[in-house]
């Protein structure tokens, strides 16, 4: 059986972005693409907002292609925010006309498809951009508090507390009932106090600030950032099983500690974003938005992620 028919989708092609050849965000090109056909369990989205995550620049500069290798050219992006626009078979989670918010693939376009099992109801209350940003981040952030076992009463570290999913998983943790310790520049501290998080420089000497900062001890430990934070982060909690890294799985391998993909283990999406949702709307949750560019922007999106140093969330936009 074929799709239902689509109520506001263009006949035959849509815009989307994508790149023809591995390299900088100018590879990154608007193209018209032909409008997807959602299959057994998707639906197809308009889409209305679109996280910009650093996984997008790393399988577009090539750095990945060992690992996630993509055939050419290749539409990036896996968070969309949007309305429901036309069913595949067999769905009957969602109607057309549904706001929903979650993961879909090729997402840096007009239409796009997603797994119906993938995405939650947008509350009127959460904004299109917020929506569009939280997938990725929130998912990750809430996977690794809950791989680490983190509860009321656990002091959390939280590396790159600052970033899209950094500011989540503080929000995350204070919210479960855990005191919060991250590091983050120091143009940053202010901000991480208002999410509720004892902010620690990085750098050389981290760990002697953390305990400084936390002199009840540290019982759990995120790693958002790489680059060798794990022996100590293990020495901090005192148990290897009580940190994880999601971004260092060699890191992790050397200390006993588990890198956390997202593709294998529990699955923690629709709670991540059910929870973020009620946690927005109920004014416990902020998420900066760092800029909001049209979908054609995506290049200076992706480039301004690469800098390292965003502050929540890059965020594309189709009008
Ligand atoms: N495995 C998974 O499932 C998964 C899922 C999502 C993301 N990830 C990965 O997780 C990482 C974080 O993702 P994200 O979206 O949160 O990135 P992001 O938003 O781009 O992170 C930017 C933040 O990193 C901070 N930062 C930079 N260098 C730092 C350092 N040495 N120590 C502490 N903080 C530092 C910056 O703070 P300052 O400006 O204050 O320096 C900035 O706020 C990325 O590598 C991403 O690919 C993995």
């Amino acid at each position: 059986m074929s799709a239902t028919a689509a109520t506001t989708a263009p006949a035959t092609t849509a815009q989307a972005v994508a790149f023809a050849a591995h390299g900088p965000a100018d590879v990154l090109a608007v193209t018209d693409v032909p409008l997807p056909e959602p299959g057994p369990g998707q639906v197809r989205v308009r889409v209305k907002a679109i996280g910009v995550n650093p996984i997008d620049g790393k399988i577009r500069s090539g750095v990945m292609a060992a690992i996630f290798p993509v055939d050419l050219p290749h539409i990036p992006g896996q968070d969309l925010a949007g309305v429901v626009d036309a069913l595949g078979e067999g769905v009957t989670a969602w109607a057309v006309g549904d706001e929903v918010f979650g993961m879909g693939t090729k997402t840096y376009a007009e239409y796009v498809l997603a797994g119906a099992d993938r995405l939650v109801a947008k509350p009127a209350g959460l904004p299109w951009e917020v929506a569009g940003a939280l997938p990725t981040a929130a998912d990750a952030a809430y996977r690794a508090l809950a791989e680490v076992g983190v509860a009321a009463g656990d002091t959390v570290l939280v590396h790159a507390a600052a970033g899209g999913v950094g500011g989540l998983a503080v929000q995350f943790a204070r919210a479960w009932g855990a005191a919060v310790v991250g590091t983050a520049g120091e143009a940053n501290h202010a901000y991480l106090r208002e999410l509720g998080a004892e902010p620690v420089r990085y750098g050389d000497g981290w760990a002697d600030r953390v305990r400084v900062a936390a002199p009840q001890g540290v019982d759990a430990a995120v790693d958002l950032v790489g680059g060798g934070v794990l022996g100590d982060s293990v020495a901090l909690t005192g148990d290897p099983a009580r940190a994880v890294s999601i971004v260092d799985p060699a890191d992790a391998g050397a200390n006993g500690v588990r890198f956390s993909s997202g593709h294998d283990g529990e699955d923690y999406l629709l709670r991540a974003l059910a929870s973020a949702a009620e946690l927005y709307v109920a004014g416990n949750l902020t998420l900066p938005l760092a800029a909001v560019l049209p979908l054609a922007d995506a290049a200076e999106a992706q480039r301004l992620v690469e800098t390292g140093h965003v502050r929540g969330k890059v965020v594309l936009t189709v009008a």
